[in-house]
């Protein structure tokens, strides 16, 4: 697919939201990853498009949790290698100016924190560490690494034998934190939509909440996504380069000089 270049003008407008809002929110998704190394799931090139989503749901771990792990120690390799690329820094920068008051993620690449990011929610949990699930014990995911490539697969917890599991969300698991980002959302006059399909709920109630309280809608994604049609802004290009003139913009009219 040929890199699609950003409509400058579509870039000012979401700068004129930004600044003229008084309290907006970034809600982020694999899109925003993908520049790091980090494919995302239904893209052109997904995961989803190789494997099935069922690798990805509670069942799957309890009943599999041997192919389970194989599965995740192939992600875990580029997940720890990825390092924060130019989208998740301007995020971070919007945050420190002040014009992004929190990050709401369905990532668990930990990527918005290693860029500075400081008000993060992970809706969908973090591949950061794992956790027992009969006694709650957690574990930082390079413990759990050491454990499968030492042959312990699944990996099990040093105090009771559980079976550890990723601190991530599993399709039929709930997300975590909701009631804070709902609250967030409910509060926010503006949501800054960052490289999601905007197809996978509860997640994707988050630009609608802010939609129906009045807000406006930023998209910035590759392709068309699920709520396009509630956007107010949509701006169909890569993060990376999307992010960088946004934040030149917000800038320019701050009278940042740059
Ligand atoms: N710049 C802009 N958009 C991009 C880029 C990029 N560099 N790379 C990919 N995209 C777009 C894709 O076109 C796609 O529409 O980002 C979107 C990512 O959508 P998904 O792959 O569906 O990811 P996401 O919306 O985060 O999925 C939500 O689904 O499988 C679950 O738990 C998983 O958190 C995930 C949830």
């Amino acid at each position: 697919m040929s890199e699609k270049q950003c409509n400058i003008e579509d870039i000012k407008k979401a700068a004129d939201v930004l600044i003229n809002a008084k309290h907006a929110i970034a809600f982020t998704g694999a899109g925003i990853s993908t520049e790091s190394g980090i494919p995302d799931f239904r893209g052109p090139q997904g995961l989803w498009k190789q494997y099935s989503p069922e690798i990805a749901t509670i069942d799957y771990f309890l009943n599999h949790p041997k192919d389970f792990w194989l599965f995740y120690r192939m992600r875990m390799s580029t997940l720890f290698a990825a390092k924060p690329n130019r989208a998740h820094y301007a995020v971070a920068e919007l945050e420190r100016l002040g014009i992004i008051k929190a990050v709401i993620t369905q990532n668990v690449d930990g990527l918005h924190q290693a860029a500075g990011s400081k008000n993060v929610i992970e809706l969908h949990g973090t591949m950061k560490r794992a956790v027992c699930i009969a006694c709650g014990r957690t574990y930082p995911m390079e413990v759990v690494i050491k454990k499968i490539d030492s042959g312990q697969i699944p990996p099990l917890c040093d105090e009771c034998g559980g079976i550890l599991k990723p601190d991530t969300v599993l399709f039929g698991e709930p997300v975590k934190d909701f009631e804070r980002a709902r609250e967030l959302a409910l509060m926010s006059d503006a949501v800054l939509v960052i490289g999601s399909s905007l197809s996978v709920y509860p997640a994707a109630y988050i630009p609608i909440f802010v939609k129906e309280m009045g807000g406006k809608v930023i998209i910035i994604n590759m392709e068309p996504t699920e709520l396009d049609y509630i956007a107010d802004v949509i701006i169909q290009c890569k993060a990376g380069e999307a992010m960088t003139l946004l934040l030149r913009e917000v800038k320019e009219r701050l009278g940042i000089q740059q």
